[in-house]
């Protein structure tokens, strides 16, 4: 047994010894984007902190506990607080949750995430589908031995959203008369926002949103077989021509006053999935 699995094994031993729970969908909630987590019917909270393996959140505006219960009548789990590569963390320990989620039941992965508008047709509060990403993290969760009980060697990246997911999400969004956008998301590293001469890069090589996370999740839910929806609240415009600071506080205040939206979108998806 590889190690990556025989942590995976230690991490949902100690969760099964709190819940016996298995839910077929996970969540997994991004900046300023905890709303949903309200509306989670709670069976059982766990901190990180005393799942053996899992790292813990080093930024303030994210808190570290899996959430189970339900929503909209399905079970499922959710991580409020996610891991990003600008903490240090390296993306095997950013993405070792998404495994032990793997692990738990979950077939179906939702997560959101605060972008910045590449796409000039974009605007602040905008929430946007994800249709596909770019890689520019200059790092990969799959590099090094591959488990094949985990997954394969070359993953096929042709479906990285899965097609079933957008269709039900942008269904749902028109049945609640939320407007949606549909894009590429890029990730980058970070920490530090982007310069103009970056996101006139980033919008040529074809991405609509900017942000620093997502990706590896993606990548790693990919790998071992579950579908993702990906979901991005527009918090800024990263338009080189017109460029303003953004703060942290700002990017915050908008996801809060847009999350609505994104959280009314997922309860619906998560209603609506066939499991
Ligand atoms: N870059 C620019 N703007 C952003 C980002 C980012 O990574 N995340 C949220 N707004």
């Amino acid at each position: 047994m590889t190690e990556l699995r025989k942590n995976m094994q230690e991490a949902v031993d100690f969760i099964r010894t709190k819940t016996d729970f298995r839910p077929p969908i996970g969540i997994i909630l991004g900046t300023g984007l905890g709303g949903l987590s309200k509306e989670i019917e709670k069976e059982t909270a766990i901190d990180y902190g005393e799942i053996p393996h899992f790292p813990l959140s080093t930024v303030e505006s994210h808190h570290g506990r899996l959430l189970f219960g339900t929503l909209a009548e399905k079970k499922v789990v959710a991580m409020q607080g996610r891991f990003h590569l600008y903490e240090g963390y390296t993306l095997k320990q950013v993405t070792f949750p998404v495994r032990v989620m793997k692990f738990l039941g979950v077939e179906s992965l939702l997560i959101s995430n605060a972008a910045g508008a590449l796409n000039p047709k974009f605007r602040k509060g905008d929430v946007m589908i994800m249709a596909d990403h770019i890689n520019l993290l200059g790092d990969n969760p799959l590099i090094g031995p591959n488990d094949d009980t985990l997954g394969p060697r070359f993953p096929d990246m042709s479906e990285p959203y899965s097609h079933e997911l957008i269709a039900l999400a942008e269904k749902a969004a028109k049945d609640l008369k939320i407007k949606v956008r549909k894009g590429v998301y890029v990730a980058m590293q970070g920490p530090n926002l982007e310069t103009r001469a970056e996101y006139r890069f980033l919008r040529t090589i074809g991405a609509d949103a900017v942000g620093m996370s997502t990706v590896p999740e993606d990548i790693v839910a990919v790998h071992m077989g579950m579908k993702v929806l990906g979901m991005s609240i527009i918090t800024d415009e990263c338009f080189p021509e017109t460029l303003k600071p953004v703060t942290l506080e700002e990017v915050i205040s908008m996801a809060n006053k847009a999350e609505p939206k994104m959280t009314a979108i997922m309860k619906e998806v998560v209603k609506r999935i066939s499991l």
